[in-house]
């Protein structure tokens, strides 16, 4: 962005406001005071929270250390054991006896865990890793599909003070193997295989591959076990001395394991992530900020009432959100949720309103690209289950445009419940912005506010704010509790990457660009490389689609920048119609139309110079759009690498249907 056009056209307006009910506000666990207390004593209130939501060992004097920045220490004086957090003393309060976990397998099989249950399962895991060798600071690498034993391997893995690293299931035996070999892990725990789409997908042919000599690497050194877990049932090969049935042992241990307290700055996990260049980074989160972080924002931004609530996020263990909000924070908090193994829309498409119907799901938390998904199916699917359960909806991973935000609260929650957005990155390890529900009015399509003792600015690319009714950069301009400690093994890219664009004022860089508006709420942008500038104007990818998704036709919509003669760039759109749309119009016309409505909607700036109707979008298994890809075929070129798309046959799909046009 340059340093002195910061302003990012917004043209597109938002009028819909929801004020929670006084119901509802009456009876939420969060309240404005909090942003009061947060803004008297950003610290205080941190060690507050802290200690109002876990149990520390050795309670912390010290709150805060920024003496060595961007290098922080949260509560550095304190002892704690996350496991011990997340379970034993549920059971020690009395709550041994509350579900844990309510697990769904793809093929409709279900088990059940109390915390007394999960505690026994974690407690003999520990027992198992330990006499395998692992110890406080030893890292594991944990590929497992969505099953009960994952979230058992994270804590019993954080009970010993040893590192997990979660591998998400749909990677390859390449990615698996960078991952492993960047963390020197010790051990894996995988299974044989899991259910997606209605068959066994295998991963501990993976892990095989993984470890072996391949592709000019030798055999993986530093993996001295293998632990599987039996899922699939699928023939898998066995190495005598390094694979060890995870039912074979782990029944078999003892019961009995006394979590050690450690201290709060102890590495508790390394997840990797995509960066702009090749190698994925290894994100560190440590234990007392984070776990502190995670329980206040799934506490606050979801309601919890863990006594009554049935939570559900359907985030995968692979990724962040599935760290904080499956395992840590609502483990963390004593709550009861559903985990489930497979894909939305097996064996057919309601699968996910089905699984909120039987249980009676109250809070649910997923991302804008399946809410699309369901609004292409048309509402039918979910209006045929009774989800009147439903008392808060989440939204997570990407822009939620007003029109999906709208239909969310509508057509899942009745229109009643209040949607919240929240916006957080895997470097900021929990919810950073995003409303509190029977506190904020709620607009559709903006993250709205940082929660409280969370400091959030839009600046311009030289760290000034922008005021409202601006677009810049976002930053974060104060430490806070869960924020990555480094990158594994990499202080260096730590510093460049996040801390030093705005180095003078000592502020975090997200990559991500936004925009407030007169009432100072915050709306999201996407990455700053997906902001495209046409005709020295400022225009958002997310607001364009935003425009596109809201024109009757159009289930889902990714724009992109690309570079025009006269222009610099051109907004090039590729847009999926609903197939409701579909059974009752042709599609003779409908490009033009929806040229002139974006139009309509935000300008003629904004009007796209080609719409293609494409049947798929390419996404990532995360669910993220690759933009990148499209911005290859808008721009004529040969489609660069598909290897992290969901599915590598799409993009063949879309250059056809393009080449057609
Ligand atoms: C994007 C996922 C808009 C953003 C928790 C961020 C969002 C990146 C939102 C992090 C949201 C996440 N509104 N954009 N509510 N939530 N993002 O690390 O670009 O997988 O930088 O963490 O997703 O993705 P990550």
């Amino acid at each position: 962005m340059s340093a002195e056009n910061t302003s990012i056209d917004h043209l597109l307006t938002e009028n819909r406001r929801f004020a929670p009910s006084a119901e509802f506000a009456a009876d939420a666990v969060a309240g404005a005071e909090l942003y009061e207390k947060a803004e008297t004593d950003r610290e205080g209130f941190w060690a507050d929270q802290s200690r109002e939501l876990l149990h520390w060992s050795t309670p912390f004097t010290q709150v805060l250390d920024w003496s060595n920045p961007p290098f922080a220490k949260w509560f550095a004086d304190g002892a704690l054991n996350v496991a011990y957090n997340c379970l034993d003393r549920h059971v020690e309060a009395g709550n041994g006896d509350r579900v844990a976990l309510l697990w769904e397998g793809e093929p409709g099989d279900e088990r059940r865990l109390t915390y007394a249950e999960l505690t026994d399962e974690v407690k003999r895991l520990a027992n198992v890793l330990a006499d395998l060798g692992v110890g406080q600071g030893d890292r594991v690498a944990i590929y497992l599909p969505m099953i009960p034993e994952a979230v058992a391997s994270m804590l019993a893995v954080a009970r010993l003070g040893a590192v997990h690293s979660v591998v998400f299931g749909g990677f390859s035996a390449d990615s698996l193997r960078a991952r492993i070999d960047d963390a020197g892990a010790k051990l894996v725990i995988t299974a044989d295989g899991g259910w997606r789409k209605g068959k066994v997908s295998p991963l501990k042919p993976a892990v095989d591959q993984a470890l072996a000599a391949r592709n000019g690497l030798g055999e993986q050194e530093t993996v001295e076990h293998v632990l599987v877990v039996k899922r699939g049932e699928n023939e898998v090969d066995w190495f005598e001395g390094r694979d060890l049935w995870y039912h074979d042992v782990v029944p078999q241990a003892s019961a009995e394991h006394e979590a050690q307290a450690f201290e709060a700055e102890n590495p508790l996990f390394i997840l990797y992530t995509s960066g702009t260049t090749g190698k994925p980074k290894g994100i560190l989160h440590t234990s007392g900020g984070y776990l502190t972080q995670a329980a206040f924002t799934h506490r606050n931004v979801f309601d919890l009432h863990p006594e009554t609530d049935v939570y559900w996020c359907t985030a995968d263990i692979g990724w962040i959100t599935g760290h904080s909000y499956v395992v840590y924070g609502p483990l963390a908090n004593g709550a009861t949720q559903v985990l489930y193994e497979g894909t939305p829309d097996h064996p057919e498409p309601g699968r996910w309103w089905d699984v909120i119907q039987k249980y009676g799901v109250t809070i649910f938390y997923t991302a804008p690209t399946a809410i699309r998904g369901f609004m292409k199916q048309g509402r039918q699917i979910p209006q045929a289950r009774d989800l009147s359960s439903l008392r808060v909806l989440g939204s997570v991973g990407e822009p939620i445009n007003p029109e999906a935000w709208v239909w969310y609260r509508e057509v899942i929650g009745a229109g009643k419940t209040p949607v919240v957005d929240t916006w957080w990155q895997t470097e900021t390890g929990a919810i950073m912005v995003s409303a509190l529900p029977g506190v904020t009015e709620t607009k559709p399509g903006s993250a709205q506010v940082p929660l409280p003792g969370i400091s959030i600015d839009v600046v311009t690319d030289d760290g000034r704010p922008v005021g409202n009714d601006a677009g810049g950069l976002l930053v974060i301009t104060e430490p806070w509790p869960s924020m990555l400690r480094g990158i594994w093994g990499d202080p260096e890219r730590f510093k460049e990457t996040y801390w030093d664009k705005f180095a003078d004022q000592g502020y975090y860089f997200a990559g991500d660009g936004a925009r407030l508006d007169e009432d100072g709420d915050i709306w999201l942008l996407g990455r700053v490389d997906d902001v495209m500038n046409v005709s020295g104007h400022r225009l958002s990818t997310a607001e364009i689609e935003s425009a596109l998704v809201a024109h009757e036709a159009t289930a889902e919509a990714a724009v992109v920048g690309a570079s025009d003669e006269t222009t610099g760039q051109a907004v090039v759109a590729f847009v999926c119609i609903k197939e409701n749309y579909l059974r009752a119009h042709s599609t003779e016309g409908l490009v033009d139309q929806l040229r002139l409505w974006v139009g309509e909607q935000i300008g003629a700036i904004a009007r796209p110079r080609d719409v293609y109707i494409v049947s798929e979008l390419p996404k990532t298994r995360s669910g993220k759009i690759m933009r990148r890809l499209l911005r290859d075929v808008a721009e004529g070129r040969e489609v660069g690498d598909t290897q992290t798309l969901a599915d590598t046959m799409v993009m063949s799909v879309i250059s056809d249907q393009v080449a057609k046009k």
